[in-house]
C-alpha cells in the first residue's frame, strides 16, 4: 500500500513545513525536480532491463515516485483541499500552499508519466494482440492517462503566480474547473490499472481504498455545491 504511506508523507510534510514551502517555494521546486530527474534516470534504467540497487529508504522513494503513488498522494491532498472546512486551522494552513502543492504534484508525476507512456508504447504489440478484457482495460488506462496529462500541463503552467497574474481572473477560474475532469481521469486510470492486475488481497485493498477516497470526495464536493446553490437561491428570493 504505497499510496497510504505516500499520503502520510505528503500530508505530514505539507502541514509541518507549510511556512517554508510558501517562503522558499522556488528552492523546493528545484529540489523536487532533482528528485524527479533521479526517478526519470531510474525509469530509463528499468526500461533497459538494468537492476538498480539503492539504500532501503531511497529504494522505496524511487518506487513510490515511479509507480505514481507519490504524485497521486499530492494530487489527492490538493483535491481534498477543495472540500476542507475552512473554519479549521489545519485546513487554512494547508490551503495557503495549494498552488505550491499542485506544482510539486505535477513535477513529481513526470517520471511516472514518462516511464509508463514509454512502457505502453514499447509493449503496444503485445497489448493490442490481446483479445480479452485486458486489452480494453489497458486501452482505457492509456486513454485516461493521456487525457490526464493533457489537462495537467495547462493547469501546471497556470499554477505559477507569474503566469496567473498575466491571466484574466475569469479565464483562470474557468480553466481551474478542468481539475475535476483531471481527478476523474486519474480515478479511471487507477481503477483500470488495478482491475487489469490478477486478483489478490493487496489489489483488492488498493481498489477499495481508491474507490472510498474518490467517492467520499465526490459526495463532499456535491454537498458543498448544493449548499452554495441553496444559499444563492435563498438570497435571490429575499
Ligand atoms: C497525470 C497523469 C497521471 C497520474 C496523476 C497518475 C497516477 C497514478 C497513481 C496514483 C497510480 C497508483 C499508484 C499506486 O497505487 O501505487 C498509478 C498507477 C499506474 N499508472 Fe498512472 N498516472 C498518470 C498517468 C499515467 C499514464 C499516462 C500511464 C500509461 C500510459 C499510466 C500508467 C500507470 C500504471 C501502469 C500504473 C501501475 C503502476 C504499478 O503497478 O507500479 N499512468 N498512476
Amino acid at each position: 500500500m504505497n499510496i497510504i504511506i505516500s499520503l502520510f508523507i505528503a500530508v505530514g510534510l505539507s502541514y509541518l513545513f507549510s511556512n517554508q514551502i510558501k517562503k522558499y517555494n522556488k528552492y523546493i521546486y528545484i529540489w523536487v525536480a532533482t528528485l524527479s530527474m533521479m526517478a526519470i534516470i531510474h525509469a530509463i534504467l528499468i526500461l533497459n532491463s538494468y537492476s538498480i540497487h539503492y539504500v532501503s529508504v531511497l529504494k522505496w522513494l524511487m518506487k513510490a515516485i515511479d509507480s505514481g503513488a507519490m504524485g497521486g498522494a499530492f494530487f489527492i491532498l490538493v483535491m481534498y483541499m477543495g472540500v476542507f472546512d475552512m473554519r479549521m486551522i489545519y485546513a487554512r494552513k494547508l490551503r495557503t500552499i495549494r498552488a505550491e502543492l499542485s506544482i510539486i504534484a505535477c513535477i513529481i508525476t513526470i517520471p511516472h508519466n514518462i516511464h509508463y507512456l514509454f512502457a505502453f508504447i514499447l509493449n503496444m504489440k503485445n497489448i493490442v494482440s490481446g483479445r480479452d478484457i485486458s486489452l480494453w482495460l489497458n486501452l482505457m488506462m492509456f486513454a485516461s492517462g493521456i487525457f490526464a496529462i493533457g489537462i495537467m500541463i495547462p493547469l501546471f503552467i497556470t499554477s505559477f503566480t507569474l503566469i496567473r497574474k498575466k491571466m484574466n481572473g475569469k479565464a483562470w477560474k474557468n480553466l481551474q474547473e478542468f481539475a475535476y475532469i483531471f481527478y476523474a481521469m486519474i480515478f479511471v486510470q487507477i481503477i483500470m490499472v488495478y482491475l487489469s492486475k490478477p486478483s489478490s488481497l493487496a489489489r483488492n485493498l488498493n481498489l477499495i481504498f481508491y474507490i472510498l477516497l474518490f467517492s467520499t470526495y465526490t459526495v463532499l464536493k456535491l454537498k458543498i455545491i448544493l449548499e452554495k446553490r441553496r444559499n444563492r437561491a435563498l438570497v435571490q428570493s429575499r
